[in-house]
C-alpha cells in the first residue's frame, strides 16, 4: 500500500482540493465540451532514465530517427502571406526553404543545391523570390522546384532536368502553422495528431490570430529537459511563489490524447491548494491586477460579492476586447481566464487561451545536447474586420539577458521565464552530477512528461532514417 494514496490503483489519486472541472463549472459563461472533460490515463511509474539527457549520441540518433519521422512546424503561415515569399527554417543540421507557391500552397525545399550542395539561401533568411539561384556556380531553380538552368549543361549531359527537382519535405497547414515532415510514410497530420486532439485544435482557431511578440533564447541544458520543465505546474509552488495565490496549480488537470499530443489545464483566479485559507478574494484578484503583473490599468478592481476568478473575467473581457478589438462575447470564462497547454510532439507547446496566447517551441542545438533554442511567440486574436497587424519581428537574447529585457514582454511573466531557466542550468548540471540515473516521476502531475518520453523511445526503437524527397510531382 502506497502510504500517499491509500488503497487507490496508481494514478488514481488527485489533489483534495477542489477539481478543475468543478472550478470551471461554476463560471458564469459556460465552458465549450472539449474543456469539461478528461483524458488521463496511467503509464506506470517507472524512472526515467537520464542519458537520455547527457548522452550526445542520444541526440545524433533523435536527429536520424525521430526528428526525420514527426510533424514540426517551420513557421507560421503569416511569416509567408505573398505567392514567392519564403523564410529558411532549421531543424539541427537539416535546413529548409518554406515558400507559398500559390494562395493555398506552400512547399518546404531541403536547403540544398543538387551540384555540389551549397545552402541556396543561408540559415536566418528570408524574402520573396521567383527562383532560387547558387551563389556558387549559378544552377537556378523555379519556385516549384524545377530545374531551370544549369551553367555550361553541355558538360551535364548525365543530368536529366526531371530528376534534378528541389527534393521536398510534406507540408500540411493546421492553425495558422506551416508543418513539415521528412518521412514520405508518415502518416497525415491529423492522423498524427488524432481526432480528439485535431478537433480541439481546430476549435482554438489560432489562423485567426496574429504574432505580437516572438522571443528567442538558448538554454542551457537539454531540449527535452528543457520542454518538461514546462510540462507541469508541480513546480510553480516553489519555482514561482509569486504567482501561487492566484493559479490553482496542485488540483491542475493533466490529459493524454494518442501518442503525440498531451495537455494541462491551470485555473487563474483561485488559490493554489497549498495556500488555501492565506489569502482573501481580494487579495487572489490583487495579485494579477497590481504590482508586477498589471496589465490592467489604474484603477484597482474589487471583488465586490462575488469571486476573485468572476471579477477577473469580467475584467479581462473587457481589457482584451479593448486592447484588441476584438469581440470575445462568445468566449467563455475558463478559455479567457485559464491557462490551456497543449504539447505536440516533438517540441511544440501551445497555450491557446486568451490570458496567455502562447506558442513554445524547444529545438535541440545541434552543436551542444546540453543546449536548446527555446522561443516563445504571443498570439493574440487579429481584429476583427481591420486590417491583420504585422507579425513581429523575433528577438534574439543573449545569454546573460533576462526575458524582461525583450521589448513589449509582460516583467511579470519574463521574470517568471527566468526563474525557469535558472532552474534548467542547476538540472542539467544536477543529472550529470548525480549518482542516480533516472528521474523518479509523479504518476498524475507529470504524466505529460511520461508521455513524452513514451514517445521518444518507440521513436529511437525504429531504425534511422535518411531523408530523401518525400513529395512526388
Ligand atoms: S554548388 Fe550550387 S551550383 Fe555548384
Ligand atoms: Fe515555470
Amino acid at each position: 500500500m502506497n502510504i500517499q494514496s491509500g488503497n487507490l490503483e496508481p494514478g488514481a489519486a488527485r489533489c483534495p482540493a477542489v477539481s478543475t472541472q468543478d472550478i470551471i463549472a461554476q463560471d458564469k459563461r459556460p465552458a465549450p465540451d472539449w474543456i469539461r472533460s478528461e483524458s488521463y490515463r496511467y503509464l506506470g511509474s517507472d524512472d526515467i532514465g537520464t542519458d537520455r539527457y547527457t548522452d550526445p549520441a542520444f541526440q545524433r540518433e533523435e536527429f536520424a530517427r525521430l526528428w526525420t519521422r514527426c510533424w514540426h512546424w517551420a513557421c507560421r503561415e503569416e511569416a509567408i502571406p505573398e505567392i514567392g515569399d519564403y523564410i529558411v527554417y532549421d531543424i539541427g543540421q537539416r535546413s529548409f526553404i518554406i515558400t507559398r507557391t500559390a494562395e493555398d500552397e506552400v512547399r518546404a525545399y531541403y536547403n540544398a543545391c543538387l551540384h555540389r550542395g551549397t545552402k541556396l539561401r543561408a540559415s536566418g533568411s528570408e524574402g520573396c523570390a521567383s527562383e532560387f539561384k547558387c551563389s556558387f556556380h549559378g544552377w537556378t531553380w523555379h519556385a516549384n522546384g524545377q530545374l531551370k538552368q544549369m551553367t555550361c549543361p553541355w558538360d551535364f549531359p548525365h543530368v536529366e532536368p526531371e530528376n534534378f527537382r528541389l527534393p521536398e519535405a510534406r507540408v500540411e497547414l493546421l492553425g495558422g502553422f506551416v508543418w513539415i515532415n521528412m518521412d514520405p510514410d508518415a502518416p497525415n497530420l491529423c492522423d498524427y495528431l488524432g481526432e480528439e486532439a485535431t478537433r480541439h485544435l481546430k476549435s482554438w482557431k489560432l489562423e485567426d490570430r496574429y504574432v505580437h511578440l516572438h522571443v528567442q533564447k538558448s538554454f542551457p541544458a537539454n531540449w527535452k529537459l528543457t520542454l518538461e520543465a514546462f510540462a507541469e505546474a508541480y513546480h510553480v509552488l516553489d519555482t514561482h511563489p509569486q504567482v501561487a495565490p492566484s493559479n490553482a496549480d496542485a488540483n491542475s488537470q493533466y490529459d493524454i490524447y494518442g501518442d503525440h499530443v498531451n495537455r494541462f489545464i491551470s485555473c487563474l483566479g483561485v488559490i493554489s491548494p497549498h495556500l488555501e485559507g492565506r489569502y482573501t478574494e481580494q487579495q487572489i484578484l490583487d495579485q494579477f491586477t497590481v504590482g508586477d503583473g498589471s496589465m490592467l490599468g489604474e484603477d484597482r478592481p474589487m471583488v465586490g460579492d462575488g469571486t476573485a476568478r468572476q471579477a477577473m473575467a469580467e475584467l479581462f473581457r473587457t481589457t482584451f476586447e479593448q486592447q484588441t478589438g476584438s469581440d470575445l462575447s462568445a468566449v467563455s470564462d475558463s478559455e479567457l481566464l485559464d491557462c490551456f497547454s497543449y504539447t505536440i510532439f516533438p517540441n511544440t507547446f501551445l497555450f491557446p487561451g486568451i490570458s496567455l496566447p502562447m506558442v513554445y517551441r524547444f529545438r535541440p542545438d545541434a552543436a551542444d545536447h546540453r543546449r536548446c533554442i527555446f522561443e516563445v511567440l504571443f498570439l493574440r486574436p487579429a481584429p476583427k474586420g481591420g486590417p491583420r497587424p504585422e507579425p513581429a519581428v523575433v528577438t534574439l537574447l543573449r545569454d546573460d539577458q533576462s526575458f524582461c529585457e525583450a521589448e513589449g514582454m509582460d516583467p511579470g511573466f519574463g521574470k517568471i521565464l527566468d526563474q525557469d531557466t535558472d532552474n534548467l542550468f542547476l538540472q542539467q548540471q544536477g543529472i550529470e552530477a548525480s549518482a542516480k540515473r533516472g528521474l523518479t516521476l509523479g504518476n498524475y502531475q507529470e504524466i505529460r512528461i511520461r508521455h513524452f518520453e513514451h514517445a521518444v523511445d518507440r521513436y529511437m526503437a525504429m531504425p534511422p532514417m535518411v531523408p530523401r524527397n518525400a513529395v512526388s510531382r
